[in-house]
């Protein structure tokens, strides 16, 4: 069995990509979870695998180097696949230091820990950076797409943090000859999505009747990816990923918010048995976001035809499946928008 270290497992994508590979790995992987339990960290996200034999959580934050250090100290860790990060947008503009801390320095860190560990014999192992298409800024011309090779021009403190650790993972690959391995994805949705992101949000705030905030008029596109396909691109990187390249992942599939808050209002009108047209009467045009990236949009053909990756579903029963998802566990979504969830696992881990 190989350790494989899994950052952020405990969050939205990480814990897909653990479920993943604990699941379709039982006689290759032991999975180490490294994750901090931030309010985005949720191990009720993983219930359904916390006993599996070849699976461990591990509390910890990447922002403490010696902890780190530690880590791979006493873990012959094989591979990294690392997802940790601050990934809200929003809150990035009220507190960029707590993105530069775990996204910037806390990648350093961690790749410092790898360099250490991994000391003349580099080639055995592998370090997976997670990142995302926000890197690349916005786009404006609609015959656009972000391809591998666009010049990198963050916008936002968040996408900013992202490109700098993207920077650093390259260096250490070229300096320290750790072999790295990158992808750069376009929007996620799908179930155990934090519903402070917007289609969770948007889900949430339907099915409490409240105010659906659509920021600015709603025009800017974002392109969209069921979780689990990136899950399963990143198991396809992380396996068959050339050393040193990048890929960018997404399913060509741009919508404009405001298209997408309209279609889930009619989904969860026809789901909850509400006359056609209830929802959609709660959407509220709200502030622009400062210095809002108009649009994104992924140019995927790299991955598509030189790891042979598809995405496997349309968004439209994508979103269905993700709207299943959320009526059929209220009491997750209950637990996070009170914050129960974190009382509940921290008392745990507490006793233990
Ligand atoms: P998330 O916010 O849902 O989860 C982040 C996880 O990281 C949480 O479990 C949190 O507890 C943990 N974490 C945060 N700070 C930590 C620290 N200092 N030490 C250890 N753990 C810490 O994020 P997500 O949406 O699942 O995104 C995961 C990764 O994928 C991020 O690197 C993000 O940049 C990237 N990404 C996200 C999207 C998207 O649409 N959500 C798209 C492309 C790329
Ligand atoms: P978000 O889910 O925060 O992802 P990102 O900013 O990383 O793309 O937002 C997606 C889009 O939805 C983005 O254009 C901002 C917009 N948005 C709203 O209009 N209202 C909201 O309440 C939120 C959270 C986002």
């Amino acid at each position: 069995m190989k350790n494989l270290l899994i950052t952020g497992g405990a969050g939205f994508i990480g814990s897909h990509v653990v479920r993943l590979f604990v699941t379709r790995y039982p006689d290759t992987y032991h999975i180490y979870n490294l994750d901090a339990l931030t309010y985005a960290g949720n191990l009720a996200n993983l219930r359904d695998v916390e006993n599996a034999p070849n699976y461990t959580f591990v509390k910890g934050d990447i922002r403490d180097a010696e902890s780190m250090d530690q880590l791979f100290a006493e873990t012959d860790v094989h591979g990294v696949i690392h997802l940790a990060a601050e990934s809200h947008v929003d809150r990035s503009i009220s507190d960029p230091m707590a993105f530069v801390m775990t996204n910037v320095v806390g990648t350093v860190n961690l790749l410092n820990a790898a360099r250490k560990a991994w000391k003349g014999h580099e080639a055995a192992h592998r370090f997976y950076h997670v990142s995302t298409d926000e890197v690349y800024g916005e786009l404006h011309n609609p015959e656009d797409f972000f391809t591998e090779e666009t010049r990198y021009d963050p916008r936002s403190p968040y996408s900013a943090s992202k490109a700098a650790s993207d920077h650093f993972v390259r260096a250490y690959g070229n300096t320290y000859k750790i072999p790295v391995v990158l992808s750069n994805c376009s929007n996620n949705y799908g179930p155990n999505h934090f519903p402070e992101k917007l289609i969770p949000l948007m889900i949430h705030n339907i099915l409490n009747n409240k105010p659906l905030p659509v920021y600015g008029k709603g025009e800017n596109v974002r392109d969209w990816l069921f979780v689990v396909d990136h899950a399963r691109a990143i198991d396809t990187v992380f396996h068959q990923g050339k050393e040193g390249e990048t890929y960018n992942i997404g399913g060509f599939n741009e919508w404009k918010n405001i298209d997408i808050v309209h279609l889930l209002c009619r989904v969860m009108d026809q789901k909850l048995g509400r006359p056609d047209g209830t929802s959609s009467g709660l959407i509220t045009y709200v502030t622009d976001r400062a210095g809002h990236d108009l649009r994104y949009a992924i140019d995927a053909i790299k991955i598509m035809k030189e790891l042979g990756w598809q995405p496997s579903l349309q968004f439209e029963e994508g979103l269905e499946k993700t709207v299943d998802w959320y009526l059929a566990n209220p009491a997750w979504l209950n637990d996070v928008t009170s914050g129960h969830y974190q009382e509940y696992y921290s008392e745990m881990y507490a006793n233990r």
